[in-house]
């Protein structure tokens, strides 16, 4: 594929954790393939008072660190040519001087204001950015997660950007779905004919997605503690990786056929209040424990979390989506901090076979099909078949695919891929706004119930799979966590 055409990234927050082990190690490495051409310029931007070579300094340290290939030094030369760094106080509308300045100079090039900062900052950086006049026709922004803490400051938020920015101009990141699995389950559903007919409430028993993480709030703690589980990552990465799941087929792989089809199962999804919302979900803090590098400290133990906390490390709940397609087909989403394992996968439980026509000793087991997304990518089909000997006897067998087997070339990571579509104006990875605001009207009242009637977040061992309440939740409607089976 060929370069991208010349470019301006701007990245604020561009000293931050996110810019130092994600964003720069990303385009180091897409430079390295060649994607990124040689006429781009990166100008990070942070209220720290720095020089370009001591931030150089740092920008080298995390691509050694974080980059996907091999550091080398050529490469890190003419890279570091495209990076500079400026002091700017985001909040402050003359500071934005200096940086139109060096934006102007060279005008009609792509123009990216990558926000790389909380969400406080999203609508005074883009007022600033309006005031200053660097908003034109091939500019755009990228608003990283999250968007808001509730539908109200997403819906000031979202207005106040919209006053600056077209929406055609906003790249909403999810990296979840710039994961290359999340993209083959997109190739696996559309690209090939067998699955479709199968896809609905007729032949699928339930569907499991489970984010597990091993590590803990990695130094977020105060961000972490106002945010929790269900905004940090059921709201954007789950209810996402739902729709692509759960949607029909769309037209085309354009963005507004794909995000149109999304946001209709956004608006499927059945809402839950008061009580039900309390029966149908389960919300958990981790104490100490141990998971497979040692020993760990309980959540309220880490650094910057009050000793008093009720903020949930843990959600598992029961979502139903009212269409035809789905009616009746439970969707389990488990996600939880210092899990006993990392794994994102999606596993889609098919129904029994309406009649088995073999002894009670070897019933059949029904079929599964197991989407790993980390920590390796896979699809597995379970099957069953018959086990060599005289007697009918069946055995569970898998077809595997194996991406790192069957392809040489390795993935980009999830930020490599989103930021190259950014540039290239491809909007199909990222979310629309009205998507936003329906995955905030769902899980708003969840958050409305926990706070009138909850208990306090149940507890679970660090290294686990989660509390027993987890496994039975779903356990009330016949059904058990892909782990368990
Ligand atoms: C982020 C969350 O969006 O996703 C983090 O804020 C979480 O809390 C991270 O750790 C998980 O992403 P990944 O790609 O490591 O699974």
């Amino acid at each position: 594929m060929s370069a991208v055409s010349a470019f301006d990234m701007v990245i604020f927050g561009g000293n931050g954790d996110l810019a130092m082990r994600k964003l720069l190690p990303a385009l180091y490495q897409r430079f390295r393939d060649g994607a990124l051409g040689q006429e781009g310029r990166v100008l990070a931007v942070s209220r720290t008072d720095l020089d370009r070579d001591t931030y150089l300094d740092s920008v080298r340290d995390a691509c050694k660190q974080h980059a996907r290939a091999e550091f080398d030094e050529g490469t890190w030369a003419a890279f570091s040519a495209l990076l500079d760094y400026l002091r700017l106080d985001a909040t402050v509308s003359s500071d934005y001087g200096p940086l139109a300045q060096k934006l102007t100079a060279m005008p009609d090039r792509i123009r990216v204001f990558y926000l790389s900062t909380g969400p406080d900052l999203f609508t005074v950086i883009c007022d600033n950015l309006g005031t200053a006049g660097l908003v034109n026709a091939e500019a755009r922004v990228v608003l990283e997660k999250p968007l808001g803490h509730d539908l109200e400051s997403a819906t000031r938020i979202n207005d106040q950007v919209a006053a600056v920015f077209g929406e055609q101009q906003i790249y909403r990141i999810d990296h979840y779905l710039g994961k290359e699995a999340v993209q083959n389950l997109i190739a696996l559903r559309f690209g090939n004919a067998f699955l479709e007919p199968l896809w609905n409430r007729s032949n699928i028993e339930n569907v499991q997605i489970t984010l597990a993480e091993q590590v803990g709030v990695e130094g977020r703690g105060p961000f972490y503690d106002r945010t929790g589980a269900l905004r940090d990552m059921v709201q954007n990465h789950l209810l996402q990786m739902l729709c692509i799941v759960a949607m029909d087929p769309p037209t085309s792989i354009a963005p507004d056929a794909v995000r149109d089809e999304k946001l209709k199962v956004l608006r499927a999804l059945r809402p839950m209040r008061g009580r039900d919302a309390l029966n149908k979900t389960v919300r958990a803090q981790y104490k100490a424990g141990a998971i497979a590098s040692g020993a760990v400290p309980g959540y309220v133990e880490e650094e910057g979390i009050d000793e008093n906390s009720q903020t949930e490390t843990f959600v598992a709940l029961k979502a139903e989506i009212d269409t035809w397609r789905w009616a009746g087909v439970p969707f389990y989403l488990r996600t939880g901090k210092r899990m006993q394992e990392r794994v994102a996968e999606v596993v889609i439980n098919f129904r029994e076979v309406p009649h088995s026509i073999f002894s009670d000793e070897s019933p059949p087991a029904p079929n599964r099909l197991v989407i790993t997304l980390q920590p390796t990518e896979s699809v597995q089909l379970h099957l069953v078949a018959k086990a060599p000997g005289d007697d009918m006897r069946l055995r569970p067998v898998t077809l595997d695919l194996d991406f790192r087997r069957t392809f040489t070339r390795r993935p980009a990571d999830a930020y490599e891929r989103l930021l190259m579509d950014c540039l290239r104006g491809r909007l199909t990875l990222f979310m629309r706004r009205d998507e936003v605001d329906a995955a905030w009207r769902w899980i708003e009242p969840i958050l409305d119930a926990w706070e009138q009637h909850g208990d306090a977040p149940k507890r679970y061992t660090a290294g686990t799979w989660g509390p027993a309440a987890s496994s039975a939740l779903i356990g009330r409607f016949g059904h058990a966590w892909h782990e368990e089976i």
